[in-house]
């Protein structure tokens, strides 16, 4: 397939993506919303600290590539994407306020993501190279993101451990709206990069983003767990281990760093497309029911009804 290639006949989902301007109140929620399990409570926080950061530079990578993409169906699939990232981006950025109400500052923590996303792999190149080359570097990385959001969506659709637990129904809300849209948004990123490719070659290309992303992504997750759990007041003398990792993955309570690691190789096989990861299905069905989601659909029916009166 050439870079001009039409994505039509791998863009599964004929529905349009599109943002929910979803709220949440906080007000509510106990510092450990998984009762009596900080660790895990902690671990599933660092999407807090990361995605904040992370989903607003997509945005930033993806106002680049917009103008070069020459397919209509997936240049409003990028539009789509780059909607709904953006709400992800400030509903978490929200959780962060509250955490700092609850007396744990994660500033210390988000400052260095800022410079990783935006001074490390910000515009200028790490290495000399071409700015379309630099770009299609980025376009890589963020579709090696998107295989793991879209495998994180599914695990946390698909658990029941944390209802049984009587995890905080807000918080849980927000994470599988967040999940369900990123397993229907799921192949836009890998087909926006397979779209774009790159003048060495579009799969070498491809594991060069995962090869930098795995590391990357577990790497910033046992570092954000470790500093929550060192600034929550709460918890002075717990310091987080790699035994809470293991154990609140075996419990179910956390996604578990074998699914994410299994999954890497599935994305090496040159016949991979995430289509096949998850089910757009399931996602359609928990946003039909999701408190936040349906009030934001209220909203909007209520400002489309205001605006044609
Ligand atoms: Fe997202
Ligand atoms: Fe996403």
């Amino acid at each position: 397939m050439t870079a001009e290639t039409s994505v039509s006949a791998i863009s599964v989902s004929d529905t349009p993506i599109r943002p929910r301007r979803v709220a949440f109140d906080w007000e509510n929620t106990p510092v450990h919303w998984i009762p009596g399990d900080a660790p895990s409570t902690h671990l599933i926080n660092v999407l807090h600290l990361l995605l904040p950061a992370g989903e607003k530079w997509f945005v930033h990578v993806y106002k680049q590539a917009l103008p070069l993409i020459t397919d209509d169906k997936l240049r409003e699939d990028v539009r789509g994407f780059m909607g709904q990232e953006s709400v992800h981006s400030y509903s978490h950025a929200a959780v962060l306020d509250h955490l700092r109400d609850q007396g744990i500052d994660t500033r210390g923590y988000t400052k260095r993501l800022d410079w990783f996303f935006f001074d490390f792999l910000g515009d200028k190149p790490l290495i000399p190279m071409p700015a379309l080359e630099w770009l299609k570097l980025r376009l890589s990385i963020i579709a090696a993101v998107e295989h793991f959001t879209a495998l994180l969506g599914k695990w946390v659709l698909d658990n029941e451990e944390l209802d049984i637990l009587g995890a905080d129904p807000m918080m849980m809300d927000l994470l599988r709206w967040h999940g369900a849209e990123e397993v229907e948004h799921r192949s836009v990123a890998f087909d926006l990069y397979q779209h774009l490719g790159g003048t060495w070659g579009r799969y070498p290309r491809r594991v060069e983003g995962m090869v930098f992303t795995a590391p990357a992504l577990l790497g910033l997750w046992q570092i954000g767990a470790s500093y929550l759990m060192r600034h929550d007041p709460s918890i002075p003398d717990r310091r987080y281990t790699f035994r809470d990792m293991r154990r609140a993955a075996r419990q179910d309570r956390v996604p578990s760093y074998l699914m994410l690691i299994g999954a890497i190789p599935r994305y090496f096989k040159p016949s991979y497309h995430p289509e096949g990861e998850a089910s757009t299905q399931k996602a359609i069905d928990y946003l039909a029911t999701s408190p936040a989601a349906l009030e934001a659909e209220r909203r909007a029916a209520a400002r489309r009804d205001k605006l044609s009166a």
